[in-house]
């Protein structure tokens, strides 16, 4: 069987299971059994696919109609102009958090402004966000926190793989591990609501739970994330964080609840919410 029969075939069963990117999704499972990036699958359709490849190819493809996401079969995803390492202990990075960090990069401090910026990257999974942040503007110390042991593990390996230094990366539930004050503390918590995470779960889906899940309405986590953030900001700091598309306004208000001003609403490529931030302004007596 040649690469353009077997792209046929993979992207034909892949169907439903790859929505709007079967071809995609092939052609990187091609290009993993091949040991071949996708440009070069695509420049090699004539070529015959070896035997040994083509039973691994089939078995990835299988994989990914069980609901495994590509992304954990390649053992990386891209993201922010960099390949981090995933694997079913992390949520796969999605382009859409790259708003958060476009908007934490806003926000933070110029560069010799002030004296070295701090971050926090709470909620921080596989780094993705915290990373970015640290590899964009290295004159700011970032540091990382999850609840997950396992997470912190992936995300300080691809901070050491990406940066080539470690990052100062803790365990602990929400911001309780954070050693503040900040500039700039940036989350993406769960916000998926307890049914659709359930619903995801029961499809296949092979994200941890705890990545997902945000309770019933999704928003459960925003409260201390915003109280906690408040209490770690120095004056003039700010809090951004990621939110689903239908959650503006409810965490914008818990965000005024809490004390931050300025707060805004920005969307994504899609023109969905997709982050909110506030300012810790000063307090006036
Ligand atoms: C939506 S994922 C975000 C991962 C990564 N920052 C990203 O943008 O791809 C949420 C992360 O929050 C962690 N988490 C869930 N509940 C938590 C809690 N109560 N306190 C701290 N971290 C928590 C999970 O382990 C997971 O890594």
């Amino acid at each position: 069987m040649n690469v353009r029969a077997a792209l046929a075939e993979g992207s034909g069963a892949l169907g439903g299971s790859s929505p709007g990117s079967p071809f995609l999704d092939a052609a990187l499972l091609l290009g993993l059994a091949l040991g071949l990036e996708r440009d070069r699958v695509l420049a090699a359709m004539p070529d015959e696919v070896p035997p040994a490849a083509l039973r691994s190819y089939r078995a990835y493809i299988g994989r990914r109609c069980s609901g495994e996401p590509v992304a954990y079969i390649l053992g990386y995803k891209e993201f922010y102009g960099r390949r981090y390492s995933v694997d079913p202990r992390v949520l796969v990075p999605r382009p859409d958090t790259e708003l958060l960090v476009e908007t934490a990069l806003r926000l933070l401090p110029r560069p010799g402004t002030s004296r070295e910026p701090r971050c926090h990257d709470a909620f921080t999974g596989s780094g993705c966000v915290g990373v970015s942040i640290a590899a964009e503007r290295p004159d700011v110390e970032v540091s990382l926190s999850d609840a997950s042991a396992d997470a912190l593990e992936l995300a300080s390996a691809n901070a050491r793989a990406l940066l080539g230094r470690a990052l100062d990366a803790r365990e602990g539930d929400v911001l309780s591990a954070a050693v503040g004050p900040f500039d700039l503390i940036v989350a993406n918590p769960p916000y998926v609501t307890k049914a659709l995470t359930d619903e995801l779960l029961l499809g296949g889906d092979a994200e941890p739970r705890m990545a997902l899940d945000g309770g019933e309405l999704g928003l459960d986590l925003y409260p201390d994330i915003a109280a906690q953030a408040y209490a770690l900001l120095s004056e003039g700091g700010a809090l951004a964080v990621e939110i689903g598309e239908e959650q503006g306004e409810a965490v914008a208000a818990i965000f005024r609840g809490a004390g931050f001003g300025d707060v805004t609403v920005h969307t994504d490529l899609a023109g969905s919410d997709r982050v909110v931030a506030g300012v810790k302004h000063a307090v006036r007596r």
